[in-house]
C-alpha cells in the first residue's frame, strides 16, 4: 500500500475484466477493460470508461457500436490476445482468433463465455483521461452459462487498473 489513501481505497473496489470490441467500416479492434457497468434497466444502458487516446476510441467513435466479451476464470488464457495496444502490437487482430457478432459485426473472441452487443448512444467527455462510452445493449449470446463467482475478474488476475 502507498500513502495515497484515495488510490488505495479505489484499489479496494472489485472490478470485472472484459474484452471491449469495436468495429468500423475498415477496422476492428479488441482491448481489455475493467471500468464497465450497467447504468439503466430501461433502456439497458452500459457505460465503459475508455482512454480517449487509444486505438479503440477512434474505432468506436467512427463505428458507433461495441461489444463486451465475458470470460470464465477457467478460460483466463482466452482474453490474453486482447492485451496490449495496437500502437505497440499492430498485428494484434491478425493474431487473435475471433468471429463477427451477428448484429453489429464487432469481434467475439474465441473462448468467450458470453458477449453483449451495444449501439453507442452517447460519448461523454467527462474532463478526464477517459471518456464514458454509453451503449444500449441490443443483442447477447451466452455460450457457457455461469454466475459471477466463476466469471473472470481483476481479482483472479491479480492486476489493478484503478487509483
Ligand atoms: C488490467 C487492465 C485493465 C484495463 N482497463 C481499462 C479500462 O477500463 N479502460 C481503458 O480505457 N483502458 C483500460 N486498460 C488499458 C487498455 O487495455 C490499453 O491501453 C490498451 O493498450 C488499449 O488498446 P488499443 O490502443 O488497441 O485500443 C486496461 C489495461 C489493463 C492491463
Amino acid at each position: 500500500m502507498s500513502d495515497d489513501t484515495i488510490s488505495n481505497a479505489l484499489k479496494m473496489m472489485p472490478y470485472g475484466f472484459y474484452a471491449f470490441t469495436t468495429k468500423s467500416d475498415d477496422d476492428a479492434n479488441i482491448m481489455v477493460v475493467n471500468w464497465v457497468s450497467q447504468m439503466s434497466f430501461s433502456p439497458r444502458l452500459i457505460a465503459v470508461g475508455i482512454q480517449n487516446y487509444c486505438h479503440s476510441y477512434g474505432v468506436v467513435s467512427a463505428g458507433g457500436v461495441f461489444g463486451l466479451n465475458i470470460f470464465l476464470q477457467a478460460d483466463e488464457a482466452a482474453i490474453k490476445p486482447a492485451l496490449g495496444g495496437r500502437a505497440k502490437r499492430p498485428d494484434k487482430m491478425k493474431e487473435a482468433d475471433y468471429t463477427p457478432a451477428p448484429e453489429t459485426g464487432v469481434p467475439v473472441l474465441a473462448g468467450a463465455a458470453a458477449y453483449i452487443e451495444c449501439k453507442v448512444t452517447q460519448i461523454v467527455d467527462i474532463g478526464g483521461d477517459h471518456d464514458i462510452i454509453v451503449g444500449e445493449a441490443i443483442n447477447a449470446e451466452i455460450m457457457q452459462e455461469a454466475g459471477p463467482p466463476d466469471v473472470l475478474s481483476l481479482t483472479e488476475m491479480g492486476w489493478s487498473y484503478a487509483g
